[in-house]
């Protein structure tokens, strides 16, 4: 039977009837090798850091400015990439732009670790970028695009995860090479990761939505039958045809009228992930905390509490994004940002800038569910969202530009944070963020749809004709069918 969800799509998300148990083999080998690109997104934007206390020994004269450059030049060539990948990726194919970002990895990595000069460092950082933010947006793209849609969502958030754990990792590898300094190593080590993804990658197929959008029709049946059980396969490649034939958008068509709803959701849920202050957390909780009284070693163990925090509960987002639904994550995990965000702030408040000992554990305990809630909702859900409600023409581009403004927001929170906190206070800045926080959730409440389920075709041709505020009602597994859509607003 059918159920109906309310317009806004309040209601339980029924759970689609699974034709089998599991995603199978292919379709699971094909997202961990892929997700390996969210490994080097999460370690690279993770190890400058620690990286960056160690350069001075290889450039003595090295400035603030100068080290800021390093860490903003990789942001900015990780707004280039997300542009860029967008377009080769639509010409060229999934695959074969993912083997373009592993190279850029691999290049940029080395020589970052065999840079004779700070030049040549900062022209690595922008190759790096360029890489990150092409694997930001072809990876889950090309998972979503891959998988089966009753398990779209826990496949594509293997990139979430593995964006995570490269995080995790590079703090663990700074700490652990902090001893020798090395930070040459600490940049290098990530060619290993590279080199995995592009080996992997050569034995991947082209997505399958990919060839039909190019008219490679038999092409597309072939990578089905090694991804789909022999059952699914013609349903699913029906459904694919009949929406590349009324989807003819165009890249240029972005702006159409029926596609900006779709466009302006992207970017939105684009700029809340970053605006509710995640890399400020990610990139300065040490900082923060040992400014705030807590001693170094406390501080890092407390960075550290927070990295497996977010790897444990982005598992639990994975297990429960395709049975509860993206909506009831993301909306739960943005009420446990905002409340985690006031507390902190009102600990800054009632305590002024330097924290007793119990003042402090309440704010680790703070961040710690704040990283948390992020983890199990905006964190997965705003990669996993963009990947699902364009239409397949439109898709890299749209992705693109959502990407493209992520990190450009990423970069300008980054770089105004800590100026932030000397303006406002600690208190004030925090109390910024948590109004930040419930201005997304409101919008989130009010505007983002439920996907869970729906075979991507049906989503994206669905915001294609009308708002995506629309509930919509999980499809049967079964491939090909028309989704029900619940009565309008
Ligand atoms: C965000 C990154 C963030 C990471 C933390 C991602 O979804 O896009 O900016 O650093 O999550 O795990």
């Amino acid at each position: 039977m059918a159920h109906r969800a309310n317009a806004r799509g309040r209601s339980p998300v029924h759970r689609t009837r699974r034709s089998r148990s599991s995603p199978g083999r292919a379709v699971i080998w094909l997202a961990a090798i892929t997700a390996l690109g969210g490994l080097l997104f999460g370690y690279d934007t993770g190890v400058v850091s620690g990286a960056l206390l160690f350069l001075k020994n290889d450039f003595p004269h090295i400035s603030a400015l100068q080290k800021e450059l390093v860490t903003s030049f990789l942001l900015a060539g990780a707004a280039v990439g997300a542009i860029g990948a967008g377009r080769v990726s639509d010409r060229i194919g999934r695959q074969r732009t993912i083997l373009v970002t592993a190279a850029l990895f691999l290049a940029g990595v080395l020589s970052a670790a065999f840079s004779p000069s700070f030049l040549v460092l900062l022209a690595a950082q922008v190759v790096i970028g360029l890489g990150v933010g092409s694997a930001s947006m072809v990876v889950p793209m090309y998972i979503g695009e891959a998988a089966p849609p009753q398990f779209r969502g826990a496949l594509v958030s293997f990139n979430q995860l593995a964006l995570s754990t490269g995080i995790l990792v590079s703090y663990l590898v700074d700490y652990a090479l902090s001893g020798t300094g090395n930070w040459r190593l600490m940049f290098g080590l990530a060619c290993l990761p590279a080199a995995a993804l592009f080996l992997g990658m050569l034995f991947q197929p082209e997505s399958p939505a990919w060839l039909i959008a190019h008219g490679r029709l038999a092409d597309a049946q072939r990578v089905l039958r090694r991804l789909r059980p022999p059952d699914a396969v013609e349903g699913e490649l029906a459904g694919m045809l009949r929406s590349t034939q009324r989807q003819d958008a165009r890249a240029r068509e972005l702006l159409r009228p029926s596609l900006r709803p779709a466009l302006l959701l992207g970017l939105l849920l684009a700029v809340f992930q970053q605006i509710t202050g995640i890399n400020t957390v990610i990139y300065y909780a040490p900082t923060l905390l040992n400014n705030a009284g807590l001693g170094s070693s406390a501080a890092l163990l407390a960075n550290v509490a927070n990295g497996i925090v977010n790897v444990g509960m982005t598992i639990v987002a994975i297990r429960l994004l395709d049975r509860v639904g993206r909506r009831a994550l993301l909306i739960t995990g943005t009420c446990g940002m905002a409340t985690a965000l006031l507390t902190i702030a009102l600990i800054f408040l009632a305590s002024g800038p330097h924290l007793s000992t119990p003042a402090a554990l309440a704010a680790v305990a703070a961040l710690v569910v704040y990283i948390g809630s992020f983890a199990i909702g905006l964190g997965p859900v705003f990669w996993l969202l963009i990947s699902e409600i364009y239409p397949v023409r439109v898709r890299a581009s749209a992705m693109s530009a959502a990407a493209a403004a992520n990190w450009g927001a990423n970069f300008l929170v980054t770089i105004s944070f800590l100026t932030l906190l000397n303006a406002i206070t600690n208190a004030g800045t925090f109390f910024m963020f948590a109004f930040l926080t419930a201005v997304a959730l409101i919008y989130f409440w009010r505007r983002v749809p439920e996907t869970t389920g729906l075979q991507l075709d049906d989503i994206s041709a669905d915001t294609a004709r009308r708002r995506p505020t629309a509930a919509l009602v999980p499809a049967q597994a079964s491939a090909g069918r028309e989704p029900r859509h619940a009565a309008g607003r």
